[in-house]
């Protein structure tokens, strides 16, 4: 496995605003392969203390292999939801830094077994954490027209979903959908491309990322994690998350204008440049939050 496997996103904006002290407290939720790990590592001193998390086992696995040589670096397999748990196992009762990059990592988008991609043939399964129950085949073969339809309206942004609902619902009255393919012929069945194959790409994507998102509970846990990140912080804490959808995005702005101890600071979104966005297409959506503790 190579380091080239997922590109860290908006490096230079992440390091750079998360002002790092030499015995900050940090953790980061979403270590994946340890992209912004390793300059977040060059910063903290032997004082400090860094934690990273992530549900994936593989990319988990990576990151301690990867890290070894580090005596402040603590990988743990758990869902960032948890964070509090590794917090009190080392002592502390307050982070100063916290950072999430929040989604799907390129990794395991190309691994077609796991099935995050329409690109590939793969089973139905999406999910991030594979201890969890809940897989796409699951929700695409048992959730009602209803949820499907509000699934793909709300995580996916697609208005129009009837037909495709409709088209799932008499599929898996025959059979079950198992592949990546047998979702993809849904679509192919319930849009009128026009032979625009780009139209065609992004309805996939859309689909897919519903199913993704309701798969692993992202919006849930976004949730969960906003008080607690509040409640954990020290006075004068950084928190920075990266959203790559404008309703991840939506929750955290809702989340901390309701707060009266987390502020934004820069108030604005912040993108990223020109250069990376034509660089790393993966970049083209993402959106920066800077947040600040206040008070304590
Ligand atoms: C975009 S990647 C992170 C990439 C990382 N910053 C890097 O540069 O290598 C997102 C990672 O977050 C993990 N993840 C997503 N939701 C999570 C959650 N609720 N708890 C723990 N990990 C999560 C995924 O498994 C994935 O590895």
């Amino acid at each position: 496995m190579t380091d080239t496997i997922h590109i860290p996103v908006m490096l230079n904006e992440v390091i750079n605003y998360l002002d790092i002290k030499e015995n900050d407290c940090l953790i980061e939720g979403t270590a994946g392969f340890g992209g912004h790990t390793y300059h977040i590592l060059n910063q903290l001193g032997r004082n400090g203390l860094y934690i990273g998390l992530d549900q994936d086992q593989t990319a988990i696995n990576h990151c301690k292999n990867k890290f070894k040589s580090s005596a402040i670096s603590h990988h743990y397999h758990d869902n960032f939801s948890n964070f509090d748990r590794y917090l009190s196992q080392h002592n502390k009762t307050t982070f100063s830094k916290f950072f999430l990059d929040l989604g799907v990592s390129s990794y395991q988008l190309d691994q077609e077994y796991r099935g995050f991609s329409h690109r590939f043939e793969g089973p139905l399964d999406m999910r991030m954490n594979t201890k969890n129950d809940l897989t796409a085949q699951d929700v695409l073969n048992t959730y009602s027209k209803e949820s499907l339809s509000n699934i793909f309206f709300h995580f996916g942004q697609l208005k129009h979903n009837k037909k495709l609902v409709e088209t799932i619902i008499h599929l898996r009255k025959h059979s079950p959908l198992k592949t990546t393919t047998d979702l993809r012929n849904c679509i192919k069945k319930s849009y009128f491309f026009n032979n625009k194959r780009s139209l065609f790409m992004k309805t996939c994507s859309q689909v897919f990322q519903a199913i993704r998102i309701e798969v692993n509970q992202e919006f849930n846990h976004i949730q969960t994690i906003l008080p607690k990140l509040e409640h954990y912080a020290e006075n004068n804490a950084i928190i920075i998350i990266l959203t790559f959808h404008s309703s991840e995005d939506r929750l955290v702005k809702e989340y901390v204008k309701q707060s009266k101890t987390l502020i934004f600071e820069p108030k604005s979104v912040i993108k990223p440049s020109k250069e990376e966005r034509t660089k790393n297409s993966r970049s083209r959506s993402v959106k920066c939050r800077v947040i600040k503790k206040i008070t304590s």
